[in-house]
């Protein structure tokens, strides 16, 4: 048992570690830079197989856009904070071996669950949050092979057809209503109804993937695709009326399903593979002593992001209607961030098995003219909270291009720290 880190500490290590003026440069304590690494050798990139004994990690390998290159699974729906499938790819084959049950306690998008899963490993997710908990399910339950999933889509939709005309809108928020056709609106609610009952946690991640967006194949009317915010301005009702019509969900369901199998990259053993996904706060993980061979995860850091507002039209069919709660119970405010993520740490290192690794990544945070290295700072914290049993072996830099950050020009992060620790 480790005794309750002190708030005094807390703040000590906030204040006096991590804090640099704006656009100073800084040393990392044991950082090196990925930009300057040999070629990859593509034997090792991509294989089932680990580096264990190598430990090096090359940006390379990752360098790039993903999007035509990555399971197209890893599609289905967008996810702010998403990790990049190339990066969580080359961690997976450098840290892990085939077998190996990979936990990821902040699963977001489902992106290292998936990577795990289709490279054989044992897939264990947890995210508070409903929408990453169905994402994350939903990729790991993705159907074989695109027959069934449409074999599937088709049984939902027979019975949205009968369904839905009886649905009643009254009682669905004007906010929501606002995003959507009438009878759009009505096939909808009778497919989240459905899938709920028959647990569809594939087809409902396939639904959310297109629920807003400008484009023909989205449900919505015209509305951004990651955030929901709806494009009246620039696209008038009466100069685009096209745009305002019904729009079906069967077509595009089943479009949406043809684009999730264009290259989905599932191997052999896929009905054999082994997942868990839990939504909890991973401050209080369901899982025992020393069960987890590594960690993988992207942590939230400094209420860069808003996840439930940035989700919250997706999160109202899933049956979260208070978004501003579900943002407040997430470890994202400074207020609460070091205290949390010292239980987190601690939980990490409870369920890790001792040699294990447990590999964060990690955004630095700009705020009020203030650099945040959440990296250092988390090392520095899993190292008081553990009495030095989970260790910092390297925490390597990585520099996010503008087109990646989910908000650009914005006050979140610039660069990306991967910060590589051991359970002695
Ligand atoms: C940076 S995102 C994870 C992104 C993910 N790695 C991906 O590739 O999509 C951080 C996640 O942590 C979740 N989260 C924040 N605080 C949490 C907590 N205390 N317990 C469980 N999940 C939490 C958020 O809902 C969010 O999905």
């Amino acid at each position: 048992m480790f005794e309750p880190f002190e708030a005094k500490q807390q703040l000590s290590l906030f204040d006096g570690l991590s804090e640099t003026d704006h656009g100073q440069s800084h040393d990392l304590l044991s950082g090196r830079s990925l930009e300057n690494t040999p070629a990859p050798n593509s034997d090792d990139y991509g294989s089932t197989g680990s580096m264990r004994e190598t430990l090096t990690l090359d940006a390379q390998w990752w360098h790039g856009s993903f999007n035509a290159r990555e399971s197209t699974l890893q599609q289905l729906s967008p996810y702010v904070g998403k990790m990049k499938s190339g990066m969580v790819r080359a961690l997976m084959t450098s840290f892990s071996e085939a077998d190996d049950i990979i936990l990821d306690p902040f699963s977001g998008s489902g992106a290292v669950s998936l990577e795990a899963a289709l490279l054989g490993r044992t897939a264990w997710a947890n995210d508070l949050s409903p929408y990453a908990y169905v994402l994350t399910r939903g990729k790991l339950e993705a159907p074989a092979s695109e027959e069934m999933a449409l074999r599937s889509a088709c049984n939902l939709m027979a019975t949205v057809e009968q369904i839905s005309p009886s649905v009643d809108l009254s009682r669905v928020p004007l906010w929501v209503r606002e995003f959507f056709h009438p009878q759009t609106l009505r096939e909808i609610l009778a497919a989240f109804r459905t899938l709920h009952q028959q647990e569809g946690y594939f087809l409902m991640a396939c639904i959310l993937g297109i629920l807003h967006h400008v484009r023909p194949g989205f449900l919505s009317y015209p509305a951004s695709h990651l955030v929901p915010y709806r494009r009246k301005a620039k696209y008038p009702p009466d100069i685009f009326p096209e745009m305002y019509a019904y729009r079906d969900l069967r077509s595009r369901l089943l479009a949406k399903i043809r684009r999730a199998y264009r290259r989905p990259m599932i191997p052999g053993r896929w009905n054999h593979r082994q997942y868990q996904v839990w939504q909890v706060n991973a401050m209080d993980l369901p899982i025992e002593d020393e069960a987890v061979d590594g960690i993988i995860s992207s942590p939230p850091y400094f209420g860069a992001l808003d996840y439930a507002r940035d989700n919250r039209l997706r999160l109202w069919f899933l049956g979260c209607e208070d978004w501003k709660k579900l943002d407040a119970s997430l470890t994202a405010s400074r207020k609460v961030y070091l205290s949390q993520m010292s239980v987190c740490l601690r939980e990490m290192y409870r369920v890790l098995k001792r040699n294990g690794y447990c590999i964060l990544v990690l955004g630095d945070v700009s705020q009020n003219g203030k650099t945040w290295h959440t990296a250092e700072i988390l090392s520095k914290l899993a190292s008081e909270v553990t009495q030095n049993r989970l260790v910092t072996d390297h925490i390597y830099d990585d520099c996010i291009p503008d087109e990646r950050r989910s908000r650009r020009r914005t006050r979140t992060t610039i660069f990306e720290r991967i910060l590589v620790m051991h359970k002695k």
